[in-house]
């Protein structure tokens, strides 16, 4: 149980709070590569941080994260057009680089442009993702280079979602093992609806103990679920600093699954899911045998509409009380949707001053412990866990393994290769 004030601190971003410092400090994703696919290609607002920001890439293919606002009146340039190496207000026609340097002001005949800067952000494009930096500029960190950044285009995938809640309480969604195998349960297998076989040895263990093992970049975690008598299935993850997480892959043991989790504001978060192979086989082309896998492609978001999904709080996430008698545990369509039904459920801020937690929450209070040490650190001008690149080659693995044989072993071998 937390108090008001460190439930607050934890949970909102914007700049100057301890929270938002905090994660200033390291590289966020801010869109997918996608989103921006060639020069001079139509700009796209980002909401970031509870930051109203711009993505564009110029004519030689340099990415600019800028602010939404034009320094001149307020226009968004969102509207802009974006030509001949910069955005260009359709107001008054000024004109921005993506340095933020102002370039050129149509409407006046003695231009002080020189004057003029506007908010610009450094960023990087790997692995599918446009990656920004919006911290001091001589504590920026070495670049992002998750083992899914190397992963050649055929053998990872990267899609995201708009979840409308804090994203505190999102990513304790995601960390959390002991829900997944009842919230995302298929009652039977026959059934087309995505979710997790009565057969699975997720779902045939017993609830899971959880251990955690902090790390130089945030921890390792296992869920541990005996099965029978004579076996016990061990899944392991990994928690990097400040939202990120791994997990072993239902797809195969050469691929690694995961999320960012990372706040659009104080009450919204772009959920990203990407998963990729380390080994020689690529991941299969047809999506549905990567979503038969238990994997996290989101099939109902709408990228016109801000990658929010169909199925929403608008209309309960289309939710199916015949499926959910029948088919599946929760009777909404899809993993994802099913985690972003309940974490939003839960309020815009969870409060949780009112929660009733349980051994098997031990590795979200770990997340908790690790980022109001991180606020610390950073108020203390230190460097936060996670920001040094010690976590380039982390994986998560799982295993079945006999009675007394020695899982930590063998999987960490696989988890720290
Ligand atoms: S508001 Fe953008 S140029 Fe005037
Ligand atoms: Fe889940």
């Amino acid at each position: 149980m937390l108090d008001h004030a460190l439930n607050d601190s934890l949970s909102r971003v914007g700049q100057g709070t301890p929270m938002g410092e905090t994660m200033r400090r390291y590289w966020l994703p801010a869109l997918l590569s996608t989103e921006i696919p060639e020069p001079d290609c139509p700009p796209v607002r980002v909401a970031l941080m509870g930051e109203s920001l711009l993505a564009f890439r110029d004519t030689n293919g340099l990415v600019g994260l800028v602010q939404e606002a034009c320094p001149h009146r307020r226009a968004s340039l969102y509207f802009g057009r974006n030509e001949e190496c910069g955005i260009r207000c359709v107001y008054h026609g000024w004109k921005f680089d993506v340095d933020g340097n102002c370039v050129d002001q149509m409407n006046e005949p003695r231009q002080f442009n020189d004057q003029v800067k506007i908010t610009a952000y450094p960023t990087l494009d790997m692995g599918g993702v446009i990656w920004a930096y919006l911290g001091p500029p001589d504590k920026k960190p070495a670049p992002p280079e998750f083992e899914l950044t190397k992963a050649p285009e055929t053998h990872r995938y990267m899609t995201k979602v708009w979840q409308e809640c804090n994203w505190l309480q999102a990513m304790e969604g995601g960390i959390d093992t002991s829900h997944a195998p009842i919230l995302h349960r298929k009652l039977t297998d026959d059934t087309d609806e995505p979710g997790i076989s009565p057969n699975s040895p997720f779902l045939q263990g017993a609830a899971p103990d959880v251990e955690v093992e902090t790390t130089d970049y945030g921890y390792r975690y296992f869920g541990i679920r005996p099965i029978g008598e004579d076996q016990t299935f061990v899944r392991g993850y990994q928690y990097v600093m400040p939202f990120t997480q791994l997990r072993p892959s239902r797809y195969g043991k050469e691929v690694v699954d995961g999320h960012f989790w990372v706040p659009m504001d104080d009450y919204n978060v772009m959920v990203y899911n990407f998963g990729y192979s380390w080994g020689a086989d690529p991941l299969p082309e047809n999506e549905s045998a990567l979503k038969d896998s238990g994997n996290n492609l989101d099939e109902d978001v709408d990228p016109a509409n801000g990658f929010r999904s169909i199925r929403n709080r608008d209309n309960n996430y289309m939710l199916d009380r015949d499926v959910q008698k029948t088919q599946t545990f929760t009777g909404i369509h899809g993993i994802n949707a099913q985690d972003r039904a309940i974490q939003e459920s839960m309020g815009s801020i969870v409060d949780r001053t009112l929660e009733f937690l349980g051994p098997s929450d031990i590795a979200i209070v770990a997340a908790r412990k690790l980022l109001e040490q991180a606020m610390d650190t950073v108020k203390d001008d230190g460097e936060p866990l996670g920001v040094a690149p010690t976590y380039y080659h982390v994986r998560a693995a799982e295993g079945m393994y006999s009675k007394g044989e020695a899982w930590r072993e063998s999987l960490l071998s696989r988890m720290h290769p």
